[in-house]
This record gives structure tokens, sequence and C-alpha cells, in this order.
């Protein structure tokens, strides 16, 4: 039984970067904080070593599939455009709707980018903007929350068209790009679903439907924690001005903030996108 690991190709990797680090295992969160649960990273984070940079990075030539993060520069032309609008200035939610009203020949023509930005890179033709997201630094250490209102999730698996859990390595991947004044953080296991299940397996665990009732993803991620709770989490830097393109709903994720003092600003999209540009 074979477990696929996914791996990262980062556009800009300088010498002198530290974007890439592992933590020491998984820990349940603070139900001050986070839902009953709710699984995260456990500090220390330690950079990743030589060796442990050639196992997870892909050159550009080695990305053969959509089970790759990617990590870019956002073309300039967007990125200019993003901020001529202002959305680099964005400090809350509130303010995105004004603002478009603003600036709507300006948006237009952004939008006129993007979509063709993202048509470049599609594999498919589906695609759904999620949204512009705007929000406060956080301290803790993820970011993803149920509702606006509710506590954080911890690290989660998305599931952008219900399937079930055993074909969400056929799920659309997301693309999100950093608009924000400083860099923030994605957060992932670097194993499939299906090698989790499989990992699982091997353990003498089945997860199986109770009454008919399809598995869930919180169920495979809290059953992996609870029975690999020494596996890593990888950490990598997302600087400003770039994005990711990453199959959240077949990884185990999250957002980070780390050290942010700036509101966190980004864009993600939902759709079949081939994992480099
Ligand atoms: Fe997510």
């Amino acid at each position: 039984m074979s477990s696929k690991r996914v791996k990262i190709y980062v556009e800009e990797l300088l010498a002198e970067d530290k974007r890439i680090a592992v933590s020491a295992g998984t820990m349940l969160g603070n139900t001050t904080y986070y839902c009953e649960n709710s699984f995260i990273p456990k500090e220390p984070w330690t950079e990743i070593s030589n060796g442990e940079y050639k196992r997870l990075l892909l050159t550009r030539d080695q990305i053969k599939d959509r089970d790759t993060v990617g990590v870019f520069k956002i073309p300039n032309d967007i990125l200019n455009k993003a901020k001529q609008i202002g959305i680099d200035k964005l400090s809350n939610q509130n303010q995105i709707a004004p603002l478009f009203l603003k600036e709507k020949e300006l948006l237009v023509d952004f939008n006129e980018s993007i979509n063709d930005f993202l048509h470049s890179i599609a594999i498919r033709k589906w695609r759904k903007l999620h949204g512009l997201f705007v929000s406060s630094p956080i301290s803790e250490q993820t970011v993803a929350k149920v509702s606006t209102d509710s506590k954080l999730m911890g690290l989660h698996i998305d599931n952008t068209l219900s399937f079930e859990v055993t074909s969400l390595g056929r799920s659309p991947n997301r693309i999100c790009f950093n608009f924000g004044e400083e860099d923030r953080y994605l957060l992932f296991v670097d194993l499939t679903i299906n090698s989790i299940l499989n990992l699982l397996e091997a353990k003498g665990i089945r997860i199986t439907s109770k009454n008919g009732q399809r598995i869930s993803e919180a169920q495979i991620t809290e059953l992996f924690f609870r029975n690999f709770p020494d596996y890593p989490v990888i950490k990598v830097k997302v600087k400003k001005g770039e994005l990711y393109i990453a199959p959240t709903d077949n990884i185990i994720h999250d957002g980070a903030h780390y050290g942010k003092q700036k509101p966190d600003i980004c864009l993600v999209v939902l759709g079949y996108f081939r994992p480099f540009i």
C-alpha cells in the first residue's frame, strides 16, 4: 500500500529565505478559541534541511499532477490593478462593497485580468469565486472558521462539491492570491486523503459510514491526528504579492498569520487549475 506524498513547487526560492518549516506533530486546539476535537500544529517549528528540501520540493519540470502545492508571484498586471483599486489597503470585510462601488471601472478591468489569468491555468471550465476575505491578524495557529462568529475549526479538509471522501482526489483545487501587505502561510499535511485512509486501514482503522450517512472530512482528520500525533505539518510562507494553488479538498490544511501586524487580504477562487503558471 503506497502513500502518496504531496510536494511543493515554489517559484522564488532564495537561499536566505526561510520559507518552509515542519511542526513537531499536532495537538488539540484550546477550546477557548477552537471547536471541540480541533487539531493544530504542535510547536516548535523546524526549518527544513537540505535533504528534506529535496524530498519535498519539486522543480518546475517535475510537476506532474494536481496534487502539488504551487507558490508563485501574482502576475504584475493583476497586482498593479489590485493596488490601483486599493485592495491592499482594505482593513475589514465591510469596506469591500463601498470600495468596489467607488472603483467600478477599475474593478471591471481587474476582473478581466483575473479571468484571463485563471483561464490560462484552467484544465477544466468550471470555476467559482469563493470570495475576497479581509481579516485582522489572528494570533492562534490557524485561521479558518466555520462561520465568521464561530470558533476556529483547526486543520481541516475542504469539500467544495460534497464529494464522497474517496473521490476527493478528483475535487477542484483552489487558488489564493495574497493581496495583503505582509506574508501569510499555508499549513498542510503532505498526504492525500486516500493515503490517509490507507494509513489508517494499515493500523486496522477502517472508517465506515453509520446509518447510511456519508463519512465526513472531519472524521478523517480527527482519526488521522489521534493516530499519528507526531506526523509533521508543513508550513509554507506565501509572501505578499504571491499566490498559492493547492488541492485543499485532498489535503488536511489551513492558513496561518504568524507574526502578521496588518490585515490579511486574500482572494480565493475554486476551480480545476494546474499547479504551475
Ligand atoms: Fe480550507
